[in-house]
């Protein structure tokens, strides 16, 4: 069965935009509750200024609670000091995070777009000497909530220089969720044309019900790596419009019918899912949950 790597980022895109700040050993809890349910990879924080985003504050301290051999555990790093930072923390997979505007890039990282791929280009030089994993992230890959609609040819310029300055992987992210089906098509073709499916990674909001079915193209066009957020928690706070990440469980349901392997224990998701209901408040959960939980029961994979 052909294998697809799965990246839950719920610990980070999720809880960055949820108003229930979560504490770190709640945090630390949830990662491991993902890595138990067999998720292969997770980015479990951002190290990014606490002033921008208040709820990725202590992501240090949520590092330190993790058996960093346990898993592919990633952080995000906007900058140089993200960057000392999770390396001080024992991170070994980063990722940095450029925008495909110049707008979007001002309101999320307060620089411009040049400043952001020398930023970028800096700290995954520096990654890779420094013997981490790093990728990168181009943000906005469809639409800029700022912007309007970004042209494939710019996402291909920017994915070319972060594999230039040494991305092993490129994410392209859909982050407001502006994509649909023939677009995706269209962008993931030529990304994977240009630089081989292999080296890149699909990022999906499902702002327009639409993420599964971008998430399709992209599987079409070889690609093999993805972000997913179970719970379907996510969103940036600094990308007005947007809803939550592709549902994780959405995700591995949509793999696992279409004969691909992810390794990850759906009824053991579905448990994560519940515990997150616990940590911030609200009800959450992909659009074939409730189909999910007949299949599975109601099962709760967090130690109750
Ligand atoms: N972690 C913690 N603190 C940081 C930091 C980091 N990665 N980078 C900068 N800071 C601190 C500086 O030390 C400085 O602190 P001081 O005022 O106490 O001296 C302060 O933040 C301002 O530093 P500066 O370099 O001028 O940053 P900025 O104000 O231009 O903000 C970012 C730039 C990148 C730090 C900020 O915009 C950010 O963290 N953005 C993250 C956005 C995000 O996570 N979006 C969602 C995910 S895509
Ligand atoms: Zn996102």
């Amino acid at each position: 069965m052909e294998r697809v790597i799965v990246n839950d980022v719920s610990p980070r895109d999720g809880l960055q935009n949820e108003p229930a700040a979560v504490p770190s050993a709640a945090r630390i809890g949830l990662v491991n509750a993902l890595v138990e349910a067999g998720v292969p990879a997770v980015e479990v924080a951002s190290f990014v200024s606490p002033r921008a985003v208040p709820k990725m504050a202590g992501a240090d301290e949520v590092a330190a609670g993790l058996d960093l051999n346990r898993a592919d555990f990633r952080a995000l790093v906007p900058n140089r000091k993200g960057y000392e930072r999770a390396r001080a923390a024992g991170m070994r997979s980063v990722a940095v995070v450029l925008a495909a505007t110049e707008t979007m890039n001002v309101q999320n990282i307060n620089m411009s777009l040049d400043q952001a791929v020398q930023v970028c280009a800096e700290v995954l030089q520096q990654a890779r000497h420094d013997g981490l994993a790093a990728r990168a992230y181009v943000a906005v890959a469809f639409e800029c909530p700022f912007e309007g609609a970004v042209a494939d040819g710019e996402v291909e310029r920017l994915a070319a220089a972060m594999f230039a300055a040494g991305a092993e992987e490129v994410v392209v992210a859909d982050t407001i969720g502006g994509g649909n089906p023939r677009r995706a098509k269209e962008l993931f073709g030529r990304l994977a044309a240009a630089f081989g499916p292999m080296r890149l990674a699909a990022h999906l909001h499902d702002t327009r019900a639409l993420a599964l079915a971008n998430a399709w193209q992209a599987v079409e066009c070889g690609i093999r790596k993805f972000d997913a957020s179970a719970g379907g928690l996510g969103g940036c706070p600094f990308a007005p419009g947007a809803a939550g990440n592709l549902a994780t469980e959405d995700l591995v349901s949509l793999l696992q019918q279409a004969g691909f392997h992810t390794g990850i224990d759906l009824a053991a998701l579905l448990g994560v899912v519940r515990h997150i209901e616990t940590l911030v408040g609200r009800p959450v959960g992909g659009r074939s949950l409730p189909w999910l939980q007949r299949q599975h029961g109601t099962h709760n994979g967090c130690g109750e």
